[in-house]
């Protein structure tokens, strides 16, 4: 199959790829520009682990074609820190012992960032429906959903 030339905005940055059209935003990720901070599963939109930033809102890259990013903004984890400081949220899963094995975490920091962005105030409840789509075996959720309401507490305060 021919390829076709990408242009990418990846975490501010451009990047060249040169990619069959078939291919996932999920496997150029991590394949061709080696950003393996995306995790993936179950290539099926089901666990969430895939998640990214597309023009601020999360999307599985795993079902997101590369071809379709062209001119769009994504934001991968290891876009997520700024300045070389942790994000609230990152910071917030410390605090709150909400990591286990790591595997479900990228996805789960990049849509508690899509959400906060809009709703900071949002109770436990919300947080739970929101994380609906991010599948962890570890947890329990109660630490990581304690995390991404401390999280937005501290974004609306600005930290
Ligand atoms: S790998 Fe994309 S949702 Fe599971
Ligand atoms: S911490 Fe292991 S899958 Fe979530």
């Amino acid at each position: 199959m021919s390829k076709v030339a990408l242009e990418l905005c990846i975490n501010g940055e451009r990047h060249e790829v040169l990619t069959e059209p078939h291919r996932t935003l999920l496997d150029v990720l991590r394949v061709d520009l080696g950003l393996t901070g995306t995790k993936e599963n179950c290539l099926e939109a089901e666990c969430g682990v895939c998640t990214v930033l597309l023009d601020g809102r999360a999307v599985n890259s795993c079902i997101v074609l590369a071809v379709q990013c062209r001119g769009r903004a994504v934001l991968t984890i290891e876009g997520v820190a700024e300045h070389g400081a942790l994000h609230p949220i990152q910071q917030a899963f410390i605090d709150h012992g909400a990591v286990q094995c790591g595997y479900c975490i990228p996805g789960m920091i990049l849509s508690a960032k899509a959400f906060l962005e809009e709703r900071p105030g949002a109770t436990e409840a919300e947080v739970r429906e929101m994380l609906a789509g991010n599948l962890c075996r570890c947890t329990g959720y109660q630490k990581i959903a304690d995390a991404v309401v401390a999280a937005g507490r501290a974004v609306a305060a600005g930290r």
